[in-house]
């Protein structure tokens, strides 16, 4: 199996919506599955922004409901870590040359994040096609996507960073764009508030936009 064919690119193509959760409160973890299976939504990206989160992918990992992936893998121990607490696929907020080869080696997709023309052509050089842009509002968004496009027109994009309800369809429309990740999509702290109420409605109304294209 080639790393362009891997399921996993073929389920985010489909998905469209990749949630990048900090897990702070294990007790929220049952609620977040539930909320991304009722939505169809059944990725994942858990961050390793706390100290809990290989407990969260094993957890997570646990009932084969969702696809968990690992992000902000900045070391190859991290990378480690979490494939063996389940995690299927890795986030990296950059391009992390022991966290790649130890992916590939794995045959674990990974997403090096990526701002420049320079940091694209690094990830190609290890023959990956789909990367993060990384921060991508503050790298000229949809506008930049589009213009890197043009050398590099067989790559396609996870943009991250300063997404929201309000711009991910626009994104969504670049043909470049395999799908979008962030905090927006589904948060521990909206779970919190009102036990999954509001977390709920929010995904669904991202989905319900999805669907109306
Ligand atoms: C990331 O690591 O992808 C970003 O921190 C996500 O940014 P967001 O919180 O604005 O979605």
């Amino acid at each position: 199996m080639t790393i362009m064919t891997h399921e996993i690119y073929e389920q985010l193509a489909k998905t469209k919506l990749l949630p990048l959760y900090t897990a702070t409160d294990l007790s929220c973890l049952d609620k977040l599955e539930e909320i991304l299976v009722k939505n169809e939504v059944r990725f994942i990206e858990v961050t390793f922004r706390s100290d809990l989160a290989a407990e969260a992918m094993k957890q997570l990992s646990k009932s084969g409901e969702l696809t968990v992936g690992a992000g902000t893998v900045r070391s190859l121990a991290e990378a480690e870590l979490a494939v063996a607490s389940g995690a299927k696929f890795v986030v990296s907020p950059a391009v992390v040359p022991e966290v790649i080869d130890y992916c590939l080696s794995k045959n674990i997709p990974v997403f090096p994040g990526t701002a420049t023309p320079g940091d694209i052509q690094r990830a190609l050089d290890y023959g990956i096609k789909v990367v993060k842009f990384f921060p991508a509002d503050i790298y000229g968004g949809l506008k930049a996507i589009k213009a890197l496009g043009g050398p590099f027109y067989d790559v396609q994009f996870l943009p991250t960073g300063g997404i929201d309800k309000s711009n991910f369809m626009d994104y969504l429309s670049d043909a470049h764009v395999i799908g979008v990740g962030g905090s927006f999509i589904i948060s521990e702290a909206l779970i919190q508030k009102d036990n999954g109420k509001t977390a709920n409605e929010a995904l669904k109304e991202l989905v319900d936009l999805l669907e109306e294209r």
